[in-house]
C-alpha cells in the first residue's frame, strides 16, 4: 500500500536476539506455576473474567461517570465533541512561544532561529503546570508539550528539494518542547502571555547527562570527552510528571536521525538505526554526529527520559540514565507506600517491554512548592535506582524482574560489564531475564484511587510470525491493539508481583473475522495510545490509527483517529471527540477545577489509505487532505495544534 513517505514509521521491531514468550515460560516459569494457571486461566482473563476479579472489590458498579452523549464516528475535516461542549483550537506548529516572538509565515519561511522561538511541529505529550506554582488556578498556567517529529514537506517552503545545514538546522529546532504560559481571558479564550518561562527546548538544546551511565565510555564523543552533555532531545513522543512538578520528555524513536554502515553493531542492531542511507531524516549529510561512522556514541546519548523544570529556565535540563534506554513513550509516575518514587513506562516497539523504576531512596515533600521542586530536581531520585522490567505469565500473575548488573545473566560474560552497559542495551538485558515480549506498549495511567495501573497496547501485525501469542498479547494478528492492566501486591507501587488482567480488546463488533471483534462495552475504538485518568477516576484513551491504514480495510468502521472516554468499574466505553482528517489524537490534561481540556491533533491534513485520491502533499500545495485549524485553503499548511474544550455551562469535563 502507499503512503505519505514523511509518516512517522513507528512500528519498528526489535532485533532476532529477543526471545520469545514460549522459550521464557519453559525456561523461567517453575512446572507448578504452568499447571496450575495453563490455558484456562489464560482462555478466561481473555473474556473477562479477571477483569470482573480485579474490579468488583473496589468499584461501584452503578458508577455514572460517564455524563456525556457520546459523538459518532467521523470521516469529516473538523474536530467533533459532544453536544454542550466547545472545542477550539490554539498554540498551532509556528507560533511563538512569547507574543513578541516572530510571526509565523504561512510559507514556512520562518528560519532555523525563528523556528527556535516558535511552538515545535506534531504536538504530542502535554501538562498543564498552574499559575501561581503549587496553585490550583484553573485560568493561568503554564502548558507544556512535546514535538515528537516533523514533516519536511510543511516544514521548508520548497520541501526537501534541495538540502542544507539551515535546513537539518530548523528540523533540529522543531523537535523537542515548549513551554508557554497561556490564560484565559473575560472572554474566555487562552492567551499566550508575556512570560519568565516560556521557551523552547529542543534538537540543539544542550542537556547534562546523569546517572550511572554518564561518563561511560559509550557515551562519549568528541564534542564532549567527557560524556555528560549531549546536543538535544528527539521524538519527545509522551511524557511524565515527577511528584515536584518537573516535566519529563521521553525520546522514543530516536534512533530514526541516524545512518551507520557497520551492519555487524550489536548494539545499533538491537535498537535499529538505519543501516547504510537515511532519506527520512539526511542529518547526517550536514550535521557529523549523526553520522555513526564519525561520531559512533553519539546515539548512544538518545533514548532517554529528560527531566526538564518548566518553571526554571536557567536550570539545565538532565538526561536520567538510571531510567533505562529504550523507544520511551512515556512515564506514569506514582509513590510506593514507603514514599520511594515509581514510575511505569514502555517501549514502544514491537515485541518490546513493560518497565518500571523505582527510587532507592523516599520522597518527603517540603512545605513550600518551588522549594521542593527546586530540591528534589537536584537529588539522585531520579539517578539511584531500580530499573524492572515486566513478565506476564499465563496464569494472571505477574513479576517484575530487575535489570541489575550481577543478577539473572547480566554479566560480563553475556556483554554486560557495569550497571551502566546494563542500562545503554537496556532492551538486550531485558531479553536475557525473560521479559514478556508485548504489542507495542505506549502510555501507562495509574489510578489516583487504588493504584491499579493501565497500559496501551497499540497493535502488533508481527506477533504471529516472530512472537507466539501468549495470554497478555492474545492475538497473533493484533490490527486493533488492547489495553492491559495490573495491580501490584498489596496495592504497594515498589512490589515485585503483580496480578494482571486485559481491560479490554479493541476492534469491531460487527467484524465479519472473529478475531477482529474485541470485546468492547461501548463505542469503538482501535490502537489505543495516548492515555490518562483523571481525578475523578474517568479512562481517557486516544487512538492512533497510522496513515497507513486509517479510513480503509478493517480499520474503515473506526473512521478518523479520536479519543475516547471508559469507566474502570464497568468498563463502558463512550466517543468523546473525534479528529479531522489525516491526524492522530494524543496528548490529554485537564486545569485542576476538571472544566478545561487540552487535547492536541497531531499530523492533521497527512494522506491516509481511505482517500487515496487525496494522496500527495507538495510543499506548494500543501493541502490536498485540509488546512486544519485554518479553513481548507490548497496553498495553507496544516497545523499540528492543541484543542481546548469546555463545556457550554462551565461544569466538569465529561460529567
Ligand atoms: Fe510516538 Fe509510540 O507513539
Ligand atoms: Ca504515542
Ligand atoms: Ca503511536
Ligand atoms: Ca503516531
Amino acid at each position: 500500500m502507499a503512503h505519505d513517505p514523511f509518516e512517522n514509521v513507528e512500528d519498528t521491531e526489535n532485533d532476532s536476539g529477543n526471545r520469545p514468550f514460549s522459550e521464557v515460560l519453559a525456561a523461567n516459569l517453575s512446572r507448578r506455576r504452568v499447571l496450575q494457571g495453563g490455558v484456562g486461566a489464560a482462555a478466561l482473563l481473555m473474556f473477562g473474567a479477571g477483569f470482573a476479579r480485579l474490579s468488583s472489590d473496589s468499584r461501584d458498579p452503578s458508577s455514572r461517570l460517564l455524563g456525556f452523549a457520546g459523538v459518532p464516528v467521523s470521516e469529516n475535516d473538523l474536530i467533533t465533541v459532544p453536544e454542550g461542549y466547545t472545542a477550539r483550537a490554539i498554540l498551532p506548529w509556528g507560533d511563538p512561544v512569547q507574543p513578541f516572538g516572530p510571526r509565523f509565515r504561512l510559507d514556512a519561511g520562518n528560519s532555523a532561529d525563528e523556528q527556535a522561538q516558535q511552538i515545535g511541529m506534531h504536538h504530542d505529550g502535554m501538562h498543564f503546570f498552574p499559575l501561581p506554582e503549587g496553585s490550583t488556578s484553573s485560568d493561568h498556567g503554564l502548558l507544556v508539550m512535546n514535538h515528537e517529529y516533523i514533516n519536511p514537506i510543511l516544514l521548508h517552503t520548497d520541501g526537501r528539494d534541495s538540502w542544507s545545514a539551515a535546513k537539518a538546522r530548523k528540523e533540529l529546532h522543531a523537535h523537542g518542547v515548549s513551554i508557554t504560559e497561556i490564560r484565559r481571558n473575560a472572554a474566555g479564550e487562552w492567551e499566550t502571555q508575556p512570560s519568565l518561562y516560556g521557551r523552547r527546548v529542543h534538537g540543539n538544546t544542550p542537556i547534562r547527562i546523569s546517572g550511572p551511565a554518564a561518563g561511560h565510555a559509550l557515551l562519549k564523543t568528541q564534542a564532549d570527552p567527557g560524556g555528560r552533555e549531549v546536543l538535544g532531545t528527539l521524538n519527545n513522543c509522551a511524557m511524565g510528571v515527577t511528584p515536584w512538578g518537573t516535566y519529563i520528555a521521553a525520546e522514543e524513536n530516536f534512533h530514526g536521525y541516524f545512518v551507520r554502515r557497520d551492519s555487524e553493531h550489536r548494539l545499533y542492531n538491537k535498537y535499529g538505526v538505519p543501516l547504510g542511507s537515511n532519506e527520512r531524516y539526511p542529518w547526517h549529510k550536514v550535521v557529523d554526529r549523526f553520522d555513526l561512522d564519525k561520531e559512533p556514541n553519539e546515539v548512544n546519548r538518545f533514548g532517554w527520559f529528560v527531566e526538564i523544570d518548566p518553571f526554571d529556565p536557567q536550570h539545565q535540563p538532565v538526561k536520567r540514565t538510571a531510567m533505562g534506554r529504550f523507544s520511551h513513550e512515556g512515564a506514569a509516575f506514582t509513590l510506593a507506600a514507603d514514599g520511594r518514587v515509581v514510575a511505569y513506562c514502555g517501549d514502544d516497539s514491537r515485541g518490546q517491554y513493560i518497565y518500571k523504576y523505582v527510587s532507592k531512596a523516599p520522597y518527603r515533600p517540603l512545605t513550600d512548592p518551588a522549594h521542593n521542586r527546586r530540591v528534589y530536581r537536584d537529588s539522585s531520585l531520579l539517578d539511584e535506582g531500580t530499573l524492572y522490567v515486566a513478565r506476564f505469565n499465563e496464569d494472571g500473575s505477574g513479576e517484575w524482574l530487575p535489570l541489575v548488573h550481577g543478577e539473572r545473566g547480566l554479566t560480563a560474560a553475556n556483554g554486560f560489564a557495569s550497571q551502566a552497559e546494563v542500562l545503554v542495551n537496556t532492551r538486550g538485558a531485558a531479553d536475557i531475564v525473560g521479559a514478556t515480549p508485548m504489542d507495542r506498549p505506549e502510555w501507562g495511567a495509574v489510578d489516583p484511587t487504588n493504584g491499579d495501573v493501565y497500559f496501551t497496547l497499540t497493535n502488533n501485525h508481527g506477533r504471529g510470525s516472530r512472537w507466539p501469542t501468549d495470554a497478555a498479547n492474545p492475538r497473533p494478528d493484533n490490527t486493533f491493539g488492547h489495553i492491559v492492566r495490573w495491580r501490584e501486591a498489596q496495592a504497594d507501587a515498589s512490589a515485585t508481583d503483580f496480578e494482571w488482567d486485559l481491560f479490554v480488546l479493541c476492534g469491531d463488533p460487527e467484524a465479519d473475522a472473529p478475531e477482529h471483534r474485541g470485546n468492547i462495552n461501548g463505542d469503538i475504538f482501535a490502537c489505543p495510545d495516548g492515555l490518562w485518568m483523571d481525578p475523578r477516576g474517568v479512562l481517557w484513551v486516544q487512538t492512533d490509527i497510522s496513515n497507513r491504514a486509517l479510513n480503509a480495510g478493517p480499520l474503515k468502521p473506526f473512521g478518523n483517529n479520536a479519543m475516547v472516554a471508559a469507566d474502570p468499574a464497568t468498563g463502558e466505553v463512550r466517543r468523546f471527540l473525534t479528529g479531522p482528517r489525516g491526524c492522530e489524537i494524543t496528548g490529554v490534561i485537564m486545569t485542576p477545577d476538571l472544566r478545561t481540556m487540552f487535547i492536541n491533533v497531531q499530523h492533521p491534513g497527512e494522506t491516509s489509505a481511505g482517500f487515496p485520491e487525496l494522496r500527495e502533499i507538495t510543499p506548494e500545495l500543501p493541502a490536498p487532505v485540509n488546512s486544519w485549524p485554518a479553513a481548507r485553503d490548497p496553498r495553507v499548511r496544516p497545523r499540528s495544534a492543541t484543542v481546548v474544550i469546555t463545556k457550554d455551562d462551565g461544569g466538569i469535563i465529561g460529567s
